[in-house]
């Protein structure tokens, strides 16, 4: 497929790596670019080849946020029309991992959606923040509610209310992020760690992402529910009967995505 705000690889051992493409706009979210990347997630999800994502900026910028240009010709009805909000729900509703390289600013939308992502590596220049308040909005693809959630409730409101900007080091210590590397490394590190995912029993990583997920959402009882299900389901899968055998037998599992 061709796209021109997005870059996508081809499959190397399980990965496929997309890269924000719009250099000129600081990588800008606009209405093409978030269409692209729902379209490039919806067909990795389809292809049994595509294990885990990695997604990445450039080495400045992972994304300035919504595109404000284009923002500024919307009206209210124009905003409620938006199709933005069901790019975000696809992108978010994408089963297998995403573990996002972030180099540079990762604002407002851009923010977001590195939120949307599984695992954050982030390179040491990256700085993170929810500006929106400045032009009189608020963040519209979860800011709100996946910061909270993440970093807990003084911090969100700090940067959601006061527009500054965290370092990297800092939105480590929050656990916005897992891990900080100098920014030519990020990218590599990301690699390395969807590389691993990759070999891990395709089902379980999927059933281990969405029960994670599910903490955000729910009572500890029903996320616990979730969990025995999922876990129990994962009882009817070769690769748990080959996870085990291999165990036993003292070599290296084989697994198949069945
Ligand atoms: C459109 C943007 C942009 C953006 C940067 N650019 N951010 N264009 N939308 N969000 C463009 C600039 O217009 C400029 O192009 C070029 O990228 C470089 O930007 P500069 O400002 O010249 O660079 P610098 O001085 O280094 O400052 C970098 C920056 C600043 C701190 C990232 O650009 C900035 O504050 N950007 C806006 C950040 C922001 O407010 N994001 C939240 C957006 S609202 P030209 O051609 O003009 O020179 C949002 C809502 C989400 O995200 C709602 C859900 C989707």
């Amino acid at each position: 497929q061709n796209y021109e705000d997005i870059l996508v690889s081809g499959v190397e051992s399980g990965v496929l790596t997309i890269r924000l493409n719009r250099p000129d706009a600081y990588n800008a979210l606009r209405t093409q670019l978030l269409r692209e990347l729902a379209d490039a997630l919806d067909t990795a999800a389809a292809d049994d080849q595509v294990k885990a994502v990695v997604l990445t900026g450039s080495d400045t910028v992972f994304a300035a946020g919504a595109d404000i240009k284009e923002m500024a010709s919307l009206d209210v009805v124009g905003v409620m029309n938006d199709p933005r909000p069901t790019f975000w729900r696809r992108i978010a509703l994408f089963p297998k991992p995403i573990v996002a390289a972030v180099n540079g600013f990762a604002l407002g939308g851009g923010c977001e959606l590195m939120m949307h992502c599984d695992i954050v590596i982030a390179g040491d220049n990256a700085q993170f923040g929810q500006p929106e308040i400045n032009l009189g909005i608020i963040p519209g693809a979860g800011g709100t509610q996946r910061l909270i959630r993440t970093i807990g409730k003084s911090m969100a409101m700090q940067l959601v209310l006061s527009g500054e900007f965290i370092s990297a080091q800092q939105a480590r210590s929050f656990g916005l992020v897992s891990e900080v590397t100098i920014p030519e490394r990020s990218l590599e590190r990301a690699t390395q760690l969807a590389k691993k995912i990759a070999t891990k029993p395709p089902i379980a990583v999927r059933l281990a992402k969405e029960a994670l997920l599910k903490a955000y959402e729910t009572t500890l009882d029903s996320g616990l529910n979730l969990e025995r299900k999922a876990f129990t389901l994962l009882a009817a899968t070769e690769d748990r009967n080959e996870g085990i055998a291999a165990f036993m037998e003292k070599r290296k599992p084989n697994f198949t995505g069945k």
